[in-house]
């Protein structure tokens, strides 16, 4: 059964692709190269495009006929989309709203979306449940709650049914060392401290040591991306046995803050890592934990790396072997 991952040379992309090949699917990937990288897709056929591009678009479902859609490619960078939003609404909003026509096109009425903590906005309370509202403080955040109205409004008139699933702070790598995180420019934690406990950067920069918080930095709820992986598996089989279109909050529950994932950094990697305390950057709520309960409920999702030295041994494993990985 062919299943089409958009931004499939992506960090979750690409793991999911792998995944989906393991549970017997055939992934076939469209990505336009930007921020992916050819050499993270493996195993699977590769369609280089915009999907901006109706026409791009419309080749792409006319070739492989998916019985699913999978769409990854977005812009994530929060400051950016606050200096670019231009960018935003047009990747991750107009982009998107010419995939899902094209899916009309043809036919394809099944939609997995990768949505984010972001849509939430400053949490009213923690952890976070489907029903917080929706207030998101910047145009990423507002780009991926636009799509996710869009796609409410596209079941009710079409019937395109869509899972939505809203990250908080994806991270780790592949266990078998394959595949791995690898942004250009890197603005993720995890990735930026073992690049100082790699020497690759001379420190890392905690963002505000000042929060209301218990060690004064920001807490997150990170989550493997095995585990992510595992729920859109899940989501699809929902969607694939007739299931409608619903929303999941995914995260482990537990909160790390800066200090606790540096801290978890040194006890796995055995390196002193440089620390500076900088500024807060704006924009970062203080606290962001999911309440995944619908997930585990309703999807049978049972995170399986919830361990943070875990998340940080196989994020490590990668950075030492890919350092230097090939575009
Ligand atoms: N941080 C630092 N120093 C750094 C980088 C990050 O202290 O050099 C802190 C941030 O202030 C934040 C935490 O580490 O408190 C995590 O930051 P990330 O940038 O790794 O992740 P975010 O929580 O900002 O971002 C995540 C997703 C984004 C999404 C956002 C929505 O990775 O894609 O949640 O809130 F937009």
């Amino acid at each position: 059964m062919n299943i089409l991952v958009v931004g499939g040379a992506g960090y979750i992309g690409s793991h999911m692709v792998k995944r989906l090949r393991q549970s017997g699917f055939n992934p076939i990937v469209a990505d336009d190269l930007s921020s992916g990288r050819r050499a993270a897709v493996q195993n699977a056929e590769l369609h280089v495009g915009d999907i901006d591009d109706a026409a791009f678009v419309d080749q792409v479902l006319r070739t492989c006929q998916p019985a699913a859609v999978m769409h990854f490619a977005s812009s994530i960078q929060v400051g950016e989309s606050v200096a670019d939003p231009a960018k935003y609404y047009r990747n991750n909003v107009t982009a998107t709203q010419v995939l899902l026509d094209g899916m009309r096109a043809h036919g394809v009425a099944r939609f997995i979306f990768s949505s984010t903590a972001a849509i939430f906005g400053d949490p009213a309370y923690v952890p976070i449940d489907e029903a917080h509202p929706k207030q998101p403080i910047n145009p990423y955040g507002r780009s991926k709650w636009m799509v996710e109205q869009m796609l409410e409004d596209y079941d009710h008139a079409y019937g395109l049914k869509s899972v939505c699933l809203r990250y908080f702070n994806a991270a780790g790598a592949d266990p078998d060392g394959e595949l791995g995180e690898c942004h250009e420019p890197e603005t993720h934690l995890l990735p930026l401290i073992l690049q100082a406990a790699a020497g690759r950067r001379p420190h890392i920069t905690i963002y505000g040591d000042d929060y209301a918080t218990p060690d004064g930095t920001c807490v997150r709820d990170y989550i493997h991306i095995e585990d992510l992986c595992d729920a859109h598996l899940l989501a699809l089989q929902q969607l694939l046995a007739g299931g409608g279109s619903a929303r999941y909050n995914l995260g482990n529950g537990n909160g790390f803050s800066v200090r606790e994932v540096i801290t978890a950094a040194q006890r796995v990697t055995g390196r002193e890592i440089p620390v500076v305390v900088g500024e807060r950057r704006a924009g970062d709520p203080p606290s962001l934990v999911a309440d995944s309960h619908r997930a585990r409920a309703e999807l049978g999702w049972q995170p399986r790396f919830a361990n943070l030295d875990t998340i940080v041994a196989h994020a490590w494993a990668w950075e030492r072997k890919h350092a230097h990985w090939p575009t």
